[in-house]
């Protein structure tokens, strides 16, 4: 088969009613997880683990992509096939995290940048010599008293962008991730004016950088309320994100893939649903879907729970929880198919 050219692979990872399985989590967050659960945290249970999600039987027809972790892209199921051929044999595009965590910025309390790492290029080589053929790097902004600086969104701003313009002279489509955090009591209004600026500052350097925005894809929050602030109808977080997409966002950027950032499962459908229905209306230029970790996953990983005899029902309960978020990207959820 011919090689895909990045705008090729970037439109594939938000084919219609399809979206991307994060399930990156990097070794310290699945210890967490695991050890909350009882499951004993070693390298052959993340594999058990992964290798439930992605033989799921059906997920293909709601999953786009998968992205992985380091560990994870060296794995295989358990009949010898890589992970990585494993999911391209069904037409899931792999993907690999690449970001090596966040540090406390210098002189800035409450700030974080994402770490930077010289061995970048080599490592996008390699991984694409193991299939991957996209990637991600996320970077964190909180808010707070007096806080996100402008220095620190331009940092990270910065370092997505060299990082993005390595993916692409790679050959891996880059997935740019700009989390504005939900934590914290602010309310949505901050939240807008927050990812407003992250997004204006993010496509400034993207294109001062002469980044490909055809073969990109942006994963952000939605413009939503605070963990512990006032709730807002999702009408209004659909209203609110188009809009500062549309301030923001340029066309050519072929998709956007939410991440779910701490809301519920049925949270996050409702709020996809209704951002699509109003998508649709306003002839809105990029696919809008998800890129969710826990809300694809919270139910099924706890259903599981280590044991061998709830396999069949946990990969049932991630099937459904895609089918469920595929048909918020196409605007057709309804809160009675929970
Ligand atoms: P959540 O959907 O759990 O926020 O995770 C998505 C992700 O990939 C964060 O980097």
């Amino acid at each position: 088969m011919s090689e895909q050219t990045l705008s090729q692979i970037a439109k594939a990872m938000v084919a219609n009613g399809k979206g991307i399985l994060a399930a990156d989590e990097s070794s310290g967050n699945i210890k967490k997880k695991f050890e909350k659960l009882g499951v004993e945290d070693m390298s052959e249970n993340h594999r058990r683990y992964r290798e439930l999600l992605f033989t799921a039987p059906g997920m293909e027809k709601y999953i786009s992509g998968v992205i992985l972790f380091d560990e994870t892209i060296r794995q295989a199921t358990s009949d010898g096939l890589p992970f990585a051929q494993y999911l391209s044999s069904k037409g899931v595009v792999p993907g690999i995290k690449v970001d090596i965590g966040l540090k406390d910025m210098d002189g800035h309390v409450g700030e974080q940048v994402t770490k930077w790492d010289d061995t970048l290029d080599a490592r996008l080589k390699e991984y694409y010599a193991l299939g991957a053929r996209f990637a991600k790097w996320r970077v964190v902004i909180n808010i707070g008293a007096g806080i996100p600086s402008d220095e620190c969104i331009e940092t990270n701003c910065k370092t997505l962008t060299e990082y993005a313009r390595l993916c692409q002279a790679n050959g891996i489509v880059p997935i740019v991730e700009p989390e504005v955090l939900m934590d914290g009591d602010h309310t949505i209004d901050r939240c807008y004016e927050v990812t407003h600026k992250t997004l204006s500052t993010l496509f400034s350097e993207l294109k001062k950088a002469n980044v490909d925005l055809s073969g990109l894809i942006l994963k952000p929050n939605m413009v939503v309320y605070s963990s512990n602030g006032e709730k807002v109808s999702a009408d209004i977080v659909a209203q609110k994100t188009l809009q500062c997409f549309k301030e923001t966002v340029p066309a050519e950027v072929p998709g956007i893939v939410f991440l779910s950032g701490g809301q519920s499962e049925p949270e996050s459908c409702v709020n996809l649903n209704a951002i699509n229905k109003l998508a649709k209306e306003q002839n809105s230029p990029w696919k809008l879907t998800f890129s969710y970790g826990r809300a694809l996953q919270n139910s099924a990983l706890k259903n599981w729970s280590g044991k061998e005899e709830n396999k069949i029902k946990s990969q049932e309960i991630f099937a459904h929880r895609a089918q469920l978020a595929s048909a918020a990207s196409l605007g057709e959820y309804k809160i009675e198919m929970e």
